[in-house]
C-alpha cells in the first residue's frame, strides 16, 4: 500500500527506492517524451516580460529552489532571486513591477513559505507554488500551482519530494528558455532527452547501495563532515549536509568547494571525512584542484563522480564511488540520490530514530 513500508526498514529507505518512478511520474507531466518539447503548465506571469523572479522555500525544498535558480538563469536568462522564507520576510527587498515568485514546498504548509507567499502577493507579485499537495493552503492561496508527482511522503527528512522538485525546475527552466528564445529546438531536445535518462540511471546509483554503506561505515565515525559541490551542486552538497544533521546528528557543512580555501580548509585533518560532489562537466577540473588542495592538508576524500572523472580522483581520493554518466544539466537530480542515501545509512548505523528525528517536524507551522 502507498501508506505503508512495505518491505523496507523504515519509510524513508521505501521513498529513497521511490526516486526512479517519482522523477519519472513528475517528468510525464511536464514533458513529451516523442517530441522531447516541455509542456509548461499555466504560469501566472508573462515569461518573456518578466523583470525578475523570487524564489523561496524552507528546507531542503529551498536547496531544489537554489538549484532552480541555476537552472532558470542559465537557460531564461532571468535574474533569480533566491531566500530562505524566513529571511525574505525581513529583508525587505525591492520587488518589480510585474514581478513574480516561486515557492517551493512538499507538505505546502509551512508557515514561513505561507507568511512570504502573503508577503510577495501584497508587494504585487504573482506567485506560482510548486507543491506536493494538490489541496494545501499554498496551492490554495497562489495564482497558479504546479504539482510534483512523489506521492506522500512519510519519512521527515524529504528525499523523493526534492527530486521531484528538481525536476518540476529543470522543466520549468527549459519552458522559460524557449518561451524567451534563449534555447533553440535543438537545446531544448538535448536537455529534455538528459532529463528523460534520469529515472534509469537513478535506479542505477541506487544499485551502488553496497558501497554507499561502506562509505557509511567511515563517515559514521565522524565528529563533523565537509561536504564540497560547485555550481548546481552546491545546493546539493548543502543537501547531503542538511540530511546528515538531520537524520544522524552528525555535524556538517555544505560549502562551495573554491570557497572552502577561505574558511573551511582550517578545519581539514585526517579526522574530518570531505565528501566531494564532483562528475566531469565544465567545473571538473577546478573542483579537482580545491579537493587536491584538501587532499595535501590530510584531508580524507571520498569522491561520487561518473566514470570519466573517476580516473583522476581516484590518484589521491580514498574513495571513489563511480555513478552513471549524465549530462551536466541533469546532474543535480541524480546526485541527490547518493548523498541522501549516504545520510540514510549513517543514521541507521548510528541507531537513531531515521523517520521521525529528534525536535524536527514533517511539516512546520510555526514561524
Ligand atoms: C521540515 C522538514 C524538511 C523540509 C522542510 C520544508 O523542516 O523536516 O524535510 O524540507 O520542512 O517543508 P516543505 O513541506 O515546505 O517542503
Amino acid at each position: 500500500a502507498a501508506t505503508g513500508k512495505g518491505n523496507y526498514r523504515h519509510f524513508m529507505e521505501k521513498e529513497l527506492h521511490e526516486h526512479p518512478a517519482v522523477i519519472g511520474d513528475t517528468l510525464r507531466q511536464y514533458l513529451d517524451p516523442r517530441t522531447l518539447e516541455v509542456n509548461l503548465p499555466r504560469l501566472p506571469f508573462d515569461p518573456v516580460k518578466v523583470p525578475r523572479l523570487t524564489m523561496t522555500a524552507c528546507g531542503s525544498a529551498f536547496l531544489a529552489a537554489q538549484v532552480g535558480r541555476y537552472w532558470i538563469e542559465h537557460l531564461a536568462r532571468i535574474p533569480v532571486d533566491a531566500d530562505v522564507a524566513s529571511e525574505l520576510r525581513y529583508r525587505d527587498p525591492p520587488l518589480p513591477e510585474g514581478g513574480a515568485a516561486i515557492l517551493v514546498s512538499q507538505s505546502g504548509e509551512t508557515a514561513d513559505t505561507m507568511a512570504a507567499l502573503k508577503l510577495l502577493r501584497e508587494k504585487g507579485q504573482s506567485v506560482l507554488a510548486v507543491v506536493n499537495v494538490p489541496e494545501s493552503s499554498m496551492a490554495r492561496e497562489s495564482d497558479a500551482t504546479v504539482l510534483t508527482v512523489a506521492g506522500p511522503e512519510i519519512g521527515v527528512a524529504s528525499t523523493k519530494a526534492f527530486t521531484a522538485q528538481l525536476s518540476v525546475l529543470a522543466c520549468l527552466a527549459i519552458g522559460l528558455g524557449r518561451k524567451r528564445r534563449e534555447l533553440s529546438t535543438l537545446d531544448e531536445g538535448r536537455l529534455t532527452k538528459a532529463l528523460l535518462e534520469v529515472p534509469h540511471k537513478a535506479a542505477e546509483v541506487l544499485e551502488r547501495d553496497a558501497e554507499i554503506h561502506a562509505l557509511a561505515s567511515e563517515v559514521a565515525k565522524a565528529r563533523d563532515v565537509l561536504f564540497l559541490g560547485r555550481g548546481s551542486l552546491f545546493p546539493i552538497a548543502m543537501e547531503g549536509a542538511l540530511k546528515l544533521k538531520e537524520i544522524s546528528y552528525i555535524h556538517a557543512e555544505g560549502y562551495a568547494a573554491g570557497e572552502m580555501k577561505h574558511g573551511p580548509i582550517a578545519l581539514i585533518d585526517s579526522q574530518v571525512p570531505v565528501i566531494a560532489i564532483c562528475p566531469s562537466g565544465p567545473l571538473y577540473e577546478k573542483t579537482l584542484s580545491n579537493l587536491q588542495e584538501a587532499s595535501a592538508r590530510g584531508g580524507r576524500i571520498m569522491a561520487f563522480t561518473d566514470a570519466a572523472g573517476a580516473p583522476s580522483l581516484e590518484r589521491f581520493a580514498e574513495r571513489v564511488i563511480v555513478l552513471p554518466e549524465i549530462d551536466p544539466f541533469a546532474q543535480p537530480i541524480l546526485y541527490a540520490i547518493p548523498v541522501q542515501l549516504l545520510a540514510y545509512h549513517v543514521a541507521v548505523l548510528k541507531g537513531t530514530d531515521v523517520d521521525q528525528p529528534r525536535n524536527l517536524a514533517k511539516s512546520v507551522t510555526v514561524e
